[in-house]
């Protein structure tokens, strides 16, 4: 929990709340399947926005952060309010989220996560006799939930660049233009190669990587600023590479160095797949953390391998973005209102898809033949030959970060086969709420509360 005073604009992230006194400023939270709540009392001056991920703990013994699950996170939350002096009569709610998110098969409603979490919040306000201004949960949109913390008004906005069709660019993509930017796409740091080749032949040199940071000025900077940010988390500042490496140890001073070298290529993305500059790397970073902590727990692919391959997943989207900001009303109507498959589209409209320029950049990176693969079959992964396991774990990575860890970056991951797709990987649809669980445990451990686009 937090309570702030000054706060301008706070982003409320995944399994947090924040409570405060009325003041200037607002709170908000991105929600696909995740399920916010605000609730305000006017007379005590007393508010706060809930972001749950799930609806209850999925053993009878848990004992981590209560503030994931609306079962042990509203009570919480709730009682919070209660000690600033907010009164039960005097509370009104506004619910939201807990959304399907994008092109929607029987297999996702049967999973209907978010729809369970809401359903419980209702019940709990309800049983409290809390009055509920505003709800808008289900459907297949994601939204934006606000609180402006001066007037106590609440507000859900669809997360849409909408516009009509008529808005649809004229000038026509040529695939030989993509093909023509991916040649001047710039080559892939020699660091990061070399870091790729030692985590998959298993083979650490790390103080010669070291060296060769340090040599680096730009790259050095990057890192540090990495190790400092709030992503990281670390409780202890870092002003030097050395200190870094004692700080974070030999393996996750790589994940820092990798994830610097690739930061250039998502940074100077347009915000055509985000909603703002900065998104396509968070959303990088984020998968690359699910995918490794994926890894660990399937015991199916190498987890520094699949921090990797998490990290460039959707490294074709840095080549498409600027062509996709021209397209851009269209592109939002269609995949976020009508639910159309991004992929499908990006097909319709520059005659290739994201993967696929990725999967053409990591060929001309000289990435592995099973690299390669998980980047071109990320949204299909029963197509990949090389390396069908951890490409099945990237797809249900990029999956659960779409789901319930929303950022600026929209991508509606389409879930047709959605069982098999488990099973390849060992799991049962009884066994997802599970694994959602643990995932974003351990990354809601890792990551501050406080909103992780300042990288
Ligand atoms: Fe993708
Ligand atoms: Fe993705």
């Amino acid at each position: 929990m937090q309570i702030f005073s000054n706060i301008r604009q706070h982003h409320v992230a995944p399994g947090s709340y924040v409570a405060t006194k009325r003041q200037n400023g607002i709170l908000y939270s991105y929600l696909g399947t995740c399920v916010g709540v605000t609730l305000c009392d006017k007379k005590a001056e007393v508010e706060g926005l809930i972001h749950l991920l799930l609806p209850e703990p999925t053993s009878n013994d848990y004992t981590g952060k209560k503030e994931i699950y609306a079962t042990t996170g509203m009570p919480l939350f709730l009682d919070t309010l209660y000690s600033m002096g907010a009164k039960k009569k005097e509370l009104e709610a506004t619910v939201a989220g807990g959304a399907l998110v994008g092109p929607v098969t029987q297999e996702d409603l049967y999973l209907d996560i978010g729809g369970k979490t809401a359903e419980i919040v209702n019940t709990i306000l309800r049983k409290n006799g809390i009055r509920i201004n505003q709800s808008e949960t289900g459907g297949y949109f994601s939204c934006k939930l606000i609180l402006d913390l001066k007037t106590f008004t609440s507000s859900i906005e669809p997360i849409s660049k909408t516009a009509s069709s008529s808005e649809r660019s004229t000038r026509k993509v040529d695939r030989s233009e993509i093909f023509h930017k991916i040649d001047h796409v710039r080559p892939i740091p020699q660091i990061a190669l070399k870091i790729i080749r030692m985590i998959q032949e298993k083979d650490y040199n790390i103080p010669m990587i070291a060296r060769e940071v340090k040599q680096d000025q730009i790259i050095s900077a990057k890192v540090i600023k990495l190790c400092n940010s709030t992503f990281f988390g670390l409780k202890k500042k870092v002003d030097s590479i050395d200190r870094a490496m004692v700080i974070l140890g030999e393996k996750l001073i790589m994940q820092v160095i990798l994830s610097a070298s690739f930061e250039p290529y998502f940074s100077c993305s347009e915000g055509g797949y985000s909603l703002c500059r900065g998104g396509l790397f968070q959303h990088a970073l984020d998968t690359a953390r699910a995918a490794e902590k994926l890894a660990r727990f399937l015991k199916i692919a190498t987890p520094d391998i699949a921090y990797t391959a998490g990290l460039i997943h959707d490294i074709g989207k840095v080549v498409l973005d600027q062509y996709l900001v021209a397209e851009l009303p269209l592109f939002y109507r269609r995949t976020q209102i009508e639910g159309m498959d991004l992929c499908e589209l990006e097909r319709e409209s520059f005659g290739i898809t994201h993967a696929e320029v990725g999967g053409v950049l990591a060929e001309k990176w000289g990435l592995s033949d099973g690299l390669s693969d998980t980047i071109l079959y990320h949204h299909q992964p029963e197509r990949s030959t090389r390396n069908p396991k951890l490409t099945h774990v990237i797809y249900l990575a990029d999956l659960i970060m779409s789901r319930f860890h929303l950022g600026k970056e929209l991508e509606h991951i389409n879930t047709d086969g959605l069982y098999s797709r488990l099973e390849k990987i060992g799991l049962t649809p009884s066994q997802v709420p599970a694994v959602i669980d643990s995932v974003s445990q351990e990354i809601s451990k890792e990551s501050s509360s406080i909103d992780r686009m300042d990288l």
